[in-house]
């Protein structure tokens, strides 16, 4: 099953981006772990980042279209976008919304998410580990929804 994870603003920076906050894996070394994590799960992992929120919609309204679920980091978006928490509202399939760091540990501009209203849960702080932990859920969904 096709899955997409799809990730916003800065992380691209990974492994350089504030260390003690992010650790030191960089974005491709994530995006290794969640394909071979995909793999071992029976989906098709398909990993993105973008620094632009208009690319970041158009990958929501892509999943929307095609039912993909989704595991979405939209970093600092997820504080401030009503844009995109209005395209994870028209989302039909599991939407898992991951953090690295527990934004709840954080500056109080980070407890507000327009994404977790939409989202099925809501993983933080538990690093590269949260995007594992969300694609083996979803794997689970799968094979509840095919029985
Ligand atoms: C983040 C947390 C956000 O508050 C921050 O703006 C990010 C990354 C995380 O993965 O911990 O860029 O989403």
């Amino acid at each position: 099953m096709k899955t997409l994870v799809l990730n916003g603003p800065n992380l691209n920076r990974l492994g350089k981006r504030e260390p003690a906050i992010y650790g030191s894996q960089t974005l491709a070394d994530l995006a290794d772990l969640c394909v071979t994590a995909g793999r071992e799960l029976g989906l098709d992992v398909d990993f993105r980042q973008t620094n632009h929120e208009g690319e970041l919609l158009e990958w929501l309204h892509e999943a929307a279209d095609a039912e993909y679920p989704v595991v979405l980091n939209a970093a600092a978006w997820t504080h401030t976008s009503v844009a995109i928490g209005d395209a994870c509202a028209q989302l039909t399939a599991p939407l898992v919304e991951v953090h690295l760091s527990n934004v709840h540990k954080r500056e109080a501009f980070r407890h507000h998410s327009y994404v977790s209203a939409h989202a099925v849960g809501v993983i933080a702080g538990l690093g590269p580990s949260g995007y594992t932990a969300a694609l083996h859920f979803l794997s689970e969904q799968h094979g509840i929804s095919q029985h």
